[in-house]
């Protein structure tokens, strides 16, 4: 039987976006969390295939700048779990994962520097060669506390690889030794970035559709 489902999947937004093109082929997702999902981009900025592309590059980078080491992957939470496990499938060395959750204390939107262990390591990174996988650095606040962490718990080595930057946002310096791609000061969404928790799973990098963004300052 076709797929009627619960009537409570009203879409969140009001936004007639009918006839704008942005339906996928085939189904009538009309009232579903397909259309939800669809309604959210904006643009496609990076598409999947420059995507896996600049990965495939990374992971080489990487290998090559690790060969022969102990490499420990931190992935942090949740953003970055999709480009991790993309990345360290293109990895030609020997490596594990651990990872951390984070939140920073104060608004929504905008980090405040502040931040809070919600999961720790499992893992001890005393004398490993420890590279953390961010999604994304904004402001730079979260990574730098996270580097100062990681840093009193004494790798032999502490470096970063992002999947995006967002250089116009920095208020503090993190060098970031492998970069994926440098991106404007937009809303991004998809691949592990999300608005309030969704989006995570489109294959994609888009810019948050212009209804949904939330009142700047
Ligand atoms: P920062 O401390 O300002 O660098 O905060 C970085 C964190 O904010 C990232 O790990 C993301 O979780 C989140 N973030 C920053 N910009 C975006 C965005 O454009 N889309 C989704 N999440 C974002
Ligand atoms: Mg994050």
């Amino acid at each position: 039987m076709g797929n009627t489902g619960p009537e409570s999947t009203v879409p969140r937004t009001a936004s007639g976006v009918g006839g704008a093109g942005l339906s996928p082929a085939g189904v009538e997702a009309g009232e579903g969390h397909e259309a939800e999902l669809e309604r959210g981009v904006g643009e496609i900025l990076i598409d999947e295939e420059t995507l896996q592309a600049r990965i495939v590059e990374l992971g080489g980078e990487i290998s090559a700048g690790y060969k022969g080491r102990d490499l420990l992957l931190v992935g942090v939470l949740k953003g970055a779990v999709f480009f991790m496990a993309d990345l360290m499938r293109e990895l030609t060395v020997a490596c594990e994962i651990d990872f951390m959750a984070i939140s920073s204390y104060g608004a929504a939107t905008d980090s405040s520097g502040v931040v809070r262990i919600l999961k720790d390591l499992d893992i001890n990174v005393a004398g490993r060669d420890v590279l953390v996988v961010e999604d994304i650095i904004d402001s730079g606040l979260t990574l730098s506390y996270l580097m100062r962490n990681l840093k009193a718990r004494k790798p032999a080595s502490l470096e970063v690889v992002a999947l995006l930057t967002k250089p116009d946002r920095r208020e503090i310096e993190v060098p970031v030794r492998y970069v994926g791609f440098e991106i404007p000061n937009r809303f991004v969404i998809g691949y592990g970035l999300d608005f309030a928790e969704r989006y995570r799973n489109l294959p994609y990098v888009a810019v948050l559709h212009a209804d949904l963004v939330p009142n700047a300052t």
